[in-house]
């Protein structure tokens, strides 16, 4: 795991978008794993920008998002999907055929999630993951103690990941109790990963992560020191502990 320490907030995702952006224009065939949540909130904005300024270009990229929630109509303020178009596919020129979230709605899940994963293979394989991490180490919606050889999958969302994603909802009632991920072993097979961390919630993580700890489905993230191509960009409150 390739670690790059900085400042803040806005200078991880400064980095996380070039680094993003320096993918698109290196091969814009790209197939890109993205992520929800308050961390790459920034990055996208900062793609949008670039994207206005530079014209880089997203007509021929692939994207596939990590999870998505049970239950959520695409169109609901609360969706992933939702949040995508909001934060980034309505202001760039990416072509919806080429956009790929799990659906929360599918009658038939299992056959959905197998879907997921073979939309995936389909497309060669995802080149750049983004991935943000819980405080309780989860990555995508992979709670602690999911298998390492887990593909996408249904997941029911632990108590203190829906106290920490009710802040995007009118109440915790609201949260859903499930959703669909991608899962260990499908994120796990992406070419390369950006680990994106940022503030004090995360430091505790970020200490497990850097310990001598073996991979260990107790902590999902640990997965990650098995991965040939994993660069951690992480704030200086994420790694206080470090
Ligand atoms: C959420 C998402 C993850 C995200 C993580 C951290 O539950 N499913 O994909 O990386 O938890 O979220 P945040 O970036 O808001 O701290």
């Amino acid at each position: 795991m390739n670690l790059i320490e900085v400042r803040d907030y806005e200078e991880m995702s400064q980095i996380a978008a070039d680094y993003l952006v320096k993918q698109v224009r290196k091969n814009p065939a790209s197939v890109l794993g993205l992520a929800t949540g308050g961390t790459p909130q920034k990055m996208y904005e900062l793609l949008i920008a670039d994207h206005k300024k530079n014209k880089t270009n997203y007509n021929t990229i692939t994207t596939f998002n990590l999870d998505e929630y049970m239950g959520l109509k695409p169109t609901d303020p609360t969706s992933y999907r939702y949040y995508m178009d909001q934060n980034l596919f309505n202001h760039i020129n990416v072509q919806e055929k080429n956009i790929n979230l799990p659906s929360g709605l599918a009658a038939n899940v299992e056959e959905e999630c197998k879907k997921y994963e073979v939309r995936i293979q389909e497309k060669g394989g995802i080149d750049l993951q983004i991935l943000g991490i819980g405080s309780n180490g989860h990555i995508g919606f992979n709670e602690p103690r999911t298998a390492f050889s887990s593909r996408t999958h249904v997941v029911n969302l632990t108590a203190s990941t829906r106290e920490a994603n009710a802040r995007f909802f009118d109440s915790i009632k609201e949260v859903p109790t499930q959703a669909i991920t991608m899962g260990i072993a499908t994120i796990m097979e992406s070419k390369e990963i950006l680990l994106l961390v940022s503030g004090e919630e995360k430091a505790d993580a970020m200490k497990r992560l850097f310990s001598q700890e073996e991979p260990n489905e107790q902590f999902p993230a640990s997965i990650l020191k098995n991965h040939p191509h994993v660069t951690i960009v992480a704030d200086k409150k994420a790694l206080k502990g470090v």
